[in-house]
């Protein structure tokens, strides 16, 4: 039985309505699109058999024909639109920012407490004249211990003590080696007047010693160089680093390569010199040893004893910055622990 042209044309319109209602995709759509509207797709294929049809059914043919067409064509638009609308709705919900929370608090680095006491030291001398140099931090045992006055049978040289490497060659126990390199470099030229920061070993280990810490080393040599000099340098020094009110005490003391040697104490910054935890009860902190610089050290060196005399100290670093910031246990420095490093 043949089919009415009014059939054939509700069967093409169904079967267009299914593909439209599951086409899942713009991909699919286009494909439909090429399928009934295409060169080769069923409207064209219909259009070109409808020679075959009898002369008077043509015209209705036809107008059917093309209605089709053009609903295809309106329903595929369509059917585009939404689809494209719901892809850029679930892209949105994927990428949807919620402006309201607050940000990521943002952490700026910091200098660390000893670089910013080391600093300090540094621009004191700097300002009374003083030029900064640096040394190796592995040292031989010359310049470590024999150039300053320090024989194979002086305590300090002691394995207990030092790190050695081999027999020869050791880590810097303190800066003072820089003392006889200076000179050395510097001989006979005058005046010399140096600081020298860095880092010196011992094998030590408590609250108030670590393995590894920093000192600054000061050496002037001239004409005319007396402990008076040295005396009032490490008063402005000490004026400079904590202010005002800071009593000095100049206790004498004894290091192989000065002559007279002193240590210097400064009046307890935690308690003022009433006696704490932190000085052991005395009101007193040890910061620096010091003296004039041995005849011997001198010679060494490449300058005459007789024509020259100089001083030379050897400032704790982290001691300075326990006092300045009221710190009493040294490894605080090294632990790295933010909390601590953010309060400087
Ligand atoms: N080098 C000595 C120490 O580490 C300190 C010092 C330096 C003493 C210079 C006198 C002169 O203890």
């Amino acid at each position: 039985m043949q089919k009415t042209i009014n059939e054939r044309i509700e069967e093409l319109r169904a079967q267009f309505q299914q593909g439209i209602d599951a086409a899942p995709n713009l991909e699919a759509l286009e494909k439909l699109r090429v399928k009934f509207l295409g060169k080769k797709g069923e409207v064209t294929t219909l259009m070109r058999g409808m020679g075959k049809l009898p002369a008077d059914e043509r015209p209705l043919f036809g107008k059917l024909l093309n209605e089709f067409k053009g609903f295809a064509e309106k329903m595929l638009d369509n059917q585009k639109k939404q689809l494209k609308e719901k892809d850029a709705s679930q892209r949105w919900e994927k990428e949807r920012l919620d402006i309201t929370l607050p940000g990521k608090p943002f952490h700026l680095g910091r200098k660390h407490p000893l670089t910013v006491i080391t600093e300090e030291i540094e621009e004191i001398f700097s300002y009374m004249g003083f030029q900064i140099a640096e040394g190796p931090e592995v040292e031989s045992d010359y310049y470590n211990f024999e150039a300053l006055n320090m024989s194979k049978e002086h305590p300090a040289r002691d394995m207990q003590d030092s790190f050695y490497i081999n027999p020869e060659v050791l880590l810097r126990t303190h800066t003072s080696p820089m003392q006889v390199r200076t000179m050395e470099a510097m001989a006979p030229g005058l005046p010399v007047r140096i600081i020298c920061p860095g880092k010196v070993f011992r094998r030590d280990d408590d609250v108030t010693h670590s393995p590894m810490f920093h000192q600054v080393e000061g050496l002037v040599v001239d004409r005319g160089v007396s402990l008076a000099d040295l005396k009032g340098i490490l008063m402005l020094f000490t004026k400079e680093m904590f202010g005002e009110g800071r009593e000095l005490r100049f206790r004498p003391s004894f290091f192989p390569f000065t002559e007279p040697s002193a240590e210097v104490d400064i009046s307890c910054i935690i308690c003022g010199g009433s006696g704490c935890r932190t000085c052991g009860d005395t009101g007193w902190l040890e910061i620096l040893g010091s003296g004039m610089v041995h005849p011997r050290v001198l010679e060494v060196s490449g300058y005459d004893s007789e024509e020259v005399t100089g001083y030379a100290f050897g400032i704790g670093i982290e001691r300075i910055a326990m006092l300045k910031y009221g710190i009493d246990d040294i490894r605080l420095f090294y632990y790295n622990d933010l909390r601590m490093l953010q309060q400087y």
